[in-house]
């Protein structure tokens, strides 16, 4: 910087002040022969006559590199680096460059070991020049250049440098890192100049799918080579002496030679000509006059990832650059390399194929205007279809990764997914597959089952999906024989089912955390405090459960209901993900469903859609004929009620709490009562001396859909006006009544036209209500027939009177 100055009187100062290493330059930018620098954080540069450019040592990462840039910019930029086969030679503090006549520059380092030499044809170098291009020229007595850095670009171009054939420019791996990186910017031997990708760490160039081409192959009048002229230009010069310029129509800022310039093909695979004011002090970046390519998004190609990594998504900005991110579900496979490729977070996993509903195990998350186009993403193309039929596809195929819908065509892709990107003229949806859970947990120390507390024993071999098969293989095997072990001396009852379950085991530290240390609370459900959380990508529920440890037994009952609950697969149910069981603790992990409760749904003020009422009715339906039939060990739920049943985001019904009764109402079996349930919804022989079966469930369901018909509670209290209705007040008693005297439209009021209109269902339905809140069980249809009658797949007959002898309920 000292020599910016052009008066030598200042100069004359500033070399009484220079160390002893720089000695040997002259102002005209000239370094002598035996002229020699040395790597120490304030180490002098070689500078050349203006003082634009310095050569010397710049400290990169912890040691140094041999390095040419812009002295007078802010942050001195690089324009050329000493390079060798794709990585840059670092040299350590208290390394020497030096010009020797025999072999140029030579750089050792502190021992005196040669890292490099700049190789020479003769050995009669003489001076080297430091010129006010950013060139250093290293040259002979009589003047011929013997090396110049000019002839070793890096990632940079400087005005009147060239690229020859067979010359290149590398990116670098990132903006930190000087190392080789994924893009090559190439004048080929045909005349053409091309941008490619590079495989890393082999370095291999693909051919295929150039990110740019300059078009100058032809043979007659191929490119010779390409030229960045004084004023600015830059163009492949081809044959017949025409120029052909990279970019048509770019506007250069003038005077040109107030500005320096550079063209850089910069890590992101991006190749610009920026400019920035000499003398100034103020601005801090530099402005760019083009860049190639337009779209560095668009590339098509069958080999490598494109711009972004595998299975990345990019987006070009505003200044044309890449930026790249991974879809939902997917997180970087190198954390800090935002342009690598991305990983799903769980692996899809074919082996649970038609063990589980695919509905259960995976989602879909819509991206708009995104795509991975081109043959070598797809496996599979189906039309017509629509958005819920292409989604569906995609989700019940274990091979999918990922379902692109664009007008009536569907394509599945298969992983890892190429050139990805998202593009506003692109006017398709991707619908991105991924695993509902965050399964990557404790997968590691699973095979450590401890006797005393089974925690590693629920959880199950997809939970092992995160690491490689060859671990998966090892850690399943050895899982299995200690599980099975354990499980013939301990519980055996359950050996069979143990495997099966997903279930994933928390500490309380983790459920703390997810849950804001136990802050969102959305609702106190029947056996404890429910709160909101967040694992990964999904939001639970956490239902911490009231009844806290009292006795070996019970845990052992806590173990094996877990065990039971875990292994349900509907959807219609909701989903238990994990427990936890710690000291006193007992808390439950299931997936949050975002639209409330069946009760907030119906009787609030504005009445759902008679259709919409019917599905609801019908998935309770099913998902309670799955408890109780369909499942490996029968779940009779004793609690059936609005405030139990939750609803997905297209309000599809979900059964909840299921499978806790048994676990959490145990003693009070042993109370005066005995009922588990709530008022208004148990069966009568709860009251008295009866066996309990999966009736029970049949009961409450009749009152259940009673309510869904109505959209009234099956017990009201009327407080308006000290006015009762005697005959309404007891849903069940009404509802019998209206159906005898075939006043039924009185049920579900004037407002209701969806449902008068569709009389023979409503008429059906009441029908098959009344049936199931007979007060003999056995009168009951089974959950199977009564999904039957509401399909109206068998005929409903006249019911009786469901109380004949008048019993009050509560
Ligand atoms: C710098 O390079 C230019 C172009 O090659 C040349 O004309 C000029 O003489 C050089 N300057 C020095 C100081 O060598
Ligand atoms: C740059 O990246 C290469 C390849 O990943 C690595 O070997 C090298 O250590 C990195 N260098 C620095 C300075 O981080
Ligand atoms: C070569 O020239 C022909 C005819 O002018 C043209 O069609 C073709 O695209 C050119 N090829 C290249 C690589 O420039
Ligand atoms: C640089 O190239 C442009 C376009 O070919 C030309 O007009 C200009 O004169 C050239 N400048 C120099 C200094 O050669
Ligand atoms: C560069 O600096 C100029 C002036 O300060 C500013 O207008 C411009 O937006 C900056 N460009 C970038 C890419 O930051
Ligand atoms: C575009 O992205 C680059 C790299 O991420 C960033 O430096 C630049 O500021 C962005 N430009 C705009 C206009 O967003
Ligand atoms: C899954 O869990 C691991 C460990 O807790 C975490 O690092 C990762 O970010 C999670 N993945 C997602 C998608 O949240
Ligand atoms: C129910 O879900 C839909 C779709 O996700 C959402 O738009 C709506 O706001 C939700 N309703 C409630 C009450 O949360």
């Amino acid at each position: 910087m000292a020599f910016a100055t052009s008066t030598s009187t200042t100069f004359l100062f500033f070399l009484l002040l220079l160390p002893f290493s720089a000695v040997g330059q002259a102002d005209d930018g000239r370094v002598e022969v035996g002229s020699s620098l040395t790597a120490t954080k304030d180490g002098s540069p070689w500078l050349s006559p203006s003082g634009d450019f310095a050569f010397g040592f710049h400290p990169h990462a912890d040691r140094f590199l041999v390095s040419i840039w812009f002295d007078k910019v802010p942050a001195q930029p690089l324009v050329w680096y000493l390079f060798d086969d794709g990585n840059p030679i670092l040299a350590p503090a208290g390394s020497k460059i030096e010009l020797t006549a025999e072999n140029g520059l030579v750089l050792r380092d502190p021992r005196g070991q040669q890292l490099w030499r700049s190789d020479i044809a003769t050995n009669e170098a003489a001076y080297g020049v430091m010129n006010d291009t950013g060139n250093f020229v290293v040259r002979s007595r009589n003047s011929n250049v013997l090396w110049q850095s000019f002839d070793h670009p890096t990632n940079t171009l400087l005005p009147t440098q060239t690229l020859e054939i067979n010359g290149k420019l590398f990116s670098r791996l990132n903006e930190n890192n000087f190392s080789q990186g994924r893009f090559q910017l190439s004048f080929q031997n045909d005349g053409n100049l091309v941008l490619n990708m590079v495989n890393l760490p082999t370095k291999f160039v693909y051919q295929d799918g150039p990110f740019y081409t300059s078009n100058t192959a032809n043979g007659s009048n191929s490119g010779v080579r390409l030229i960045f002229n004084e004023s600015g230009q830059v163009y492949v010069l081809r044959k017949n002496g025409l120029p052909s310029y990279v970019e048509t129509g770019a506007t250069l800022p003038t005077p040109t030679p107030d500005f320096y310039h550079r063209v850089t093909l910069d890590f992101d695979g991006v190749f610009s000509h920026y400019y920035y004011p000499k003398g100034s002090t103020r601005v801090r970046n530099w402005s760019t006059v083009w860049s190639l390519p337009e779209n560095i998004c668009s590339r098509m190609g069958q080999r490598g990832s494109g711009a972004c990594g595998y299975n990345s998504i990019c987006r070009l900005n505003d200044s044309r650059r890449p930026t790249c991110s991974c879809p939902p579900g997917f997180s970087l496979l190198d954390p800090d390399d935002k342009y690598g490729s991305c990983k799903p977070d769980v692996e899809l996993d074919c082996r649970e194929d038609g063990r589980v509903a695919m509905e259960d195990l995976y989602d879909t998350t819509v991206l708009l205007n995104t795509d991975w186009p081109g043959e070598i993403n797809d496996y599979d193309l189906l039309q017509p279809y629509d958005e819920q039929d292409c989604r569906a596809a995609c989700l019940r195929d274990c091979m999918c990764a990922v379902a692109i819908l664009k007008d009536d065509s569907c394509w599945k892709k298969k992983l890892p997914l190429t050139n990805g990107r998202e593009d506003g003229g692109f006017s398709g949806k991707a619908f991105i597959k991924f695993t509902k859970r965050n399964r990557t947990l404790p997968s590691l120390n699973l095979p450590n089952v401890d006797e005393e507390n089974n925690k590693g024993t629920l959880i199950t071999i997809s939970t092992l999906l995160g690491t490689s098969m060859f671990i998966n293989f090892a850690l399943v095997g050895a899982f299995c024989l200690g599980f099975l072990s354990i499980y013939q001396k301990k519980l055996p009852k359950v050996e069979q089912v143990g495997l099966e379950t997903n279930l994933q085991v928390f500490t309380h530290e983790e459920l703390a955390e997810a849950t804001n240390g136990f802050k969102e609370e959305p609702g106190r459900g029947a056996f404890g405090i429910v709160y909101k959380g967040t694992i990964g990508m999904s939001t639970v529920a956490v239902k911490k459960l009231d009844r806290a440890v009292r006795d070996g037994n019970w845990d052992k009952e806590f173990k094996t209901e877990i065990n039971v609950i875990g292994q349900t697969h509907h959807k219609n149910l909701v989903r238990l993900l994990g427990f936890c069981q710690e000291k006193e603790q007992r808390l439950l992990v299931y997936e949050f469903l975002c639209n409330g409760t069946l009760a907030d749904y119906l009787f609030r003020n504005a009445k759902p859609s008679w259709n919409q009422r019917t599905q609801i009715a019908k998935s309770i339906a099913s998902g309670l004929l799955y408890l109780h039939e369909e499942c490996s060990t029968q779940i009779i739920h004793c609690d059936i009620k609005p405030e139990n049943i939750l609803l997905d985001h297209n309000y599809n019904a979900r059964i909840s709490d299921f499978g806790l009764s048994k676990l959490l109402m145990m003693d009070q079996t042993q109370t005066k009562t005995g009922i588990r349930g709530t008022k208004g919804y148990v069966a009568p022989e709860w009251f008295r001396n009866m066996p309990v079966t999966a009736k029970v469930d049949v009961y409450s369901f009749g009152v259940l859909l009673l309510e869904i018909i109505c959209c009234r509670r099956s017990v009201v209290v009327e407080e308006t006006a000290g006015c009762t209705d005697g005959d309404s007040s007891i849903l069940t008693y009404w509802a019998y009544d209206c159906f005898q005297e075939g006043t039924i439209d009185d049920l579900i009021g004037d407002d209701d036209m969806e449902a008068r209109h569709d009389r023979k269902s409503l008429e059906r339905w009441l029908m098959t209500a009344l049936w199931c809140i007979q007060e003999d069980p056995c009168l009951r249809p089974t959950m199977r027939k009564v999904t039957q009658m509401l399909e109206g797949v068998v005929q409903v007959t006249i019911p009786p009177n469901p109380s004949p002898f008048t019993i009050t309920v509560g």
